[in-house]
């Protein structure tokens, strides 16, 4: 080997090695004026003209394959129609027809709430349809995930405690001008902040439903329950937990078995998505714990390599806010995450950002002293997204000395990217808003845990090389596991 390139490769060796030590504590300086939410008025929440014309448009993936995709939509003024009509370049116009609802919670009345589940859609294709009747008909578009496997590439956009501030309206606008090109939004819950107002002021639902409709209704977004959808306030007479958020968000539970909205999975290409909640009840014995523990063996590797975790309260957490809160969550089902090889799980809750090292906590049996959490490579990263930016500001307040298992934390707003090539890598980004929407303040190269699972710092020549064949850049590449 000529000199040069020898020179070169102990340089890279060198810094990935450098990299290698993790535990970054990002020393960036945002701006520190409040968070505030948009006025009512806002374009962000412009209501679409014409009479009764349907508003709050999203839609979600309707089934376990990516075949069916759910229209949901509100009309303010009387039901309407619950139909949707569909086409492509390629296929004529069809119909479905859906259902209308609306809810009460306290002196608030809702609109009617449309959801319409249009079916038998072909992979890989974009999509028109069209709602609402008359001089108030609306037509958007979406494209359908490629058929699952093992190699299908996909880009997720992660959001996180999204709110309805300025702030907010950054990262959203930040992650739709994202050259990485997000394809569906895994949205990690805490959507419209409504309980922070006097009586769970569901209007601001309404503006949160007109604030997303630029994204949501022209690509799936994946919900997660949050604490700020329970809005369970008796107070005001209002204890079915939950409600508004279940009657304007929707999820295929069903298809995969579960029995509640709030837990489920689907297919997206190469990837299994796994949705938990929070603040569903998941001890032994009960619903939750029952479908996730059928839920994990199915879940076929050889088809959907990725398996990525979605949850509310994040279970790896070195920020002083809701410190501990995910502990109960993480030593029931920590154990089922390492021993299926997750390969990521992303949380919200935290309005700040961080990543954990591959770390478990699973040997404790109360008597071994074995209590602390240690390098895995069976196990997931995790990843705290919850700086969507809402009304509640950033968290800034850190545990000090930063722990082993963080990897890297950072007190901005941002989004990121969860980018699958093929079987083996994808590479994931976070965005902060206050840089340039190419910028990544943080990435690093994910190996699959069932097809890569080797340890790329124990033996990273020869991963070096790989990468260096590729032409990958050896920078900030590995969550490392010395
Ligand atoms: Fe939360």
């Amino acid at each position: 080997m000529p000199k040069m390139a020898v020179l070169v490769v102990f340089g890279l060796l060198l810094s990935l090695a450098m990299v290698c030590n993790g535990g970054i504590t990002s020393t960036f300086v945002r701006k520190t004026e409040s968070t505030v939410d948009m006025p009512y008025e806002s374009d962000a929440f412009q209501i679409p003209p014409g009479h009764n014309a349907p508003q709050q448009v999203h839609i979600t993936q309707g089934d376990q394959e990516g075949t069916a995709m759910i229209v949901s939509w509100i009309t303010p003024d009387e039901p309407g129609s619950s139909v949707v009509l569909f086409w492509s370049d390629k296929h004529k116009t069809k119909k479905a027809e859906g259902k209308a609802k609306q809810y009460k919670y306290h002196d608030y009345t809702s609109g009617y709430i449309h959801h319409c589940t249009i079916r038998k859609l072909e992979h890989n294709t974009k999509y028109y349809y069209k709602i609402g009747i008359g001089q108030a008909e609306r037509t958007f578009w979406f494209v359908t995930p490629s058929a699952v496997g093992p190699d299908a590439p996909y880009t997720f956009g992660l959001l996180g405690d999204l709110g309805q501030t300025f702030d907010s309206n950054k990262t959203l606008a930040h992650y739709e001008s994202n050259p990485l090109k997000g394809q569906t939004v895994l949205c990690l819950g805490d959507l419209s902040y409504a309980d922070n107002h006097p009586n769970h002021d569901q209007v601001k639902w309404d503006t949160f439903g007109r604030f997303i409709e630029r994204s949501a209704a022209y690509q799936p977004w994946i919900h997660t329950a949050g604490n700020h959808e329970i809005d369970y306030a008796p107070e005001i007479g209002e204890t079915k937990p939950f409600k508004p958020y279940q009657h304007r968000y929707t999820t295929p539970f069903k298809a995969s078995g579960s029995t509640s909205p709030f837990w489920y999975s689907v297919k997206i290409a190469s990837a299994h998505i796994i949705v938990l909640s929070s603040y569903s009840s998941y001890g032994k014995y009960t619903p939750q714990y029952k479908w996730l523990e059928q839920e994990l063996p199915k879940v076929n590797r050889d088809e959907t390599p990725w398996l990525i975790v979605l949850v509310h309260s994040p279970w790896y957490n070195s920020y002083n806010y809701h410190y501990m809160e995910g502990e109960t969550m993480r030593v029931q089902f920590e154990s089922w995450f390492v021993q299926h090889k997750v390969d990521v799980v992303f949380a919200g809750h935290v309005h700040a950002y961080e990543r954990s090292e591959r770390v478990s906590n699973i040997a404790n049996n109360l008597e071994n002293g074995k209590c602390s959490p240690v390098k895995d490579q069976s196990a997931p990263v995790y990843i705290t997204i919850g700086d969507g930016g809402n009304i509640e500001g950033i968290a800034t307040n850190m545990r000090d000395p930063q722990p082993d298992y963080s990897a890297y934390r950072e007190a901005s707003f941002g989004h990121a990217i969860f980018d699958i090539k093929n079987r083996t890598h994808a590479y994931y980004s976070w965005h902060r808003n206050d840089d340039g929407a190419a910028v990544k303040a943080d990435s690093m190269w994910f190996f699959n845990r069932y097809h890569h699972p080797g340890d790329p710092c124990k033996c990273k020549d020869s991963y070096f090389l790989y990468h260096l064949s590729k032409q990958f850049v050896p920078r900030n590449l590995y969550s490392c596991t010395h």
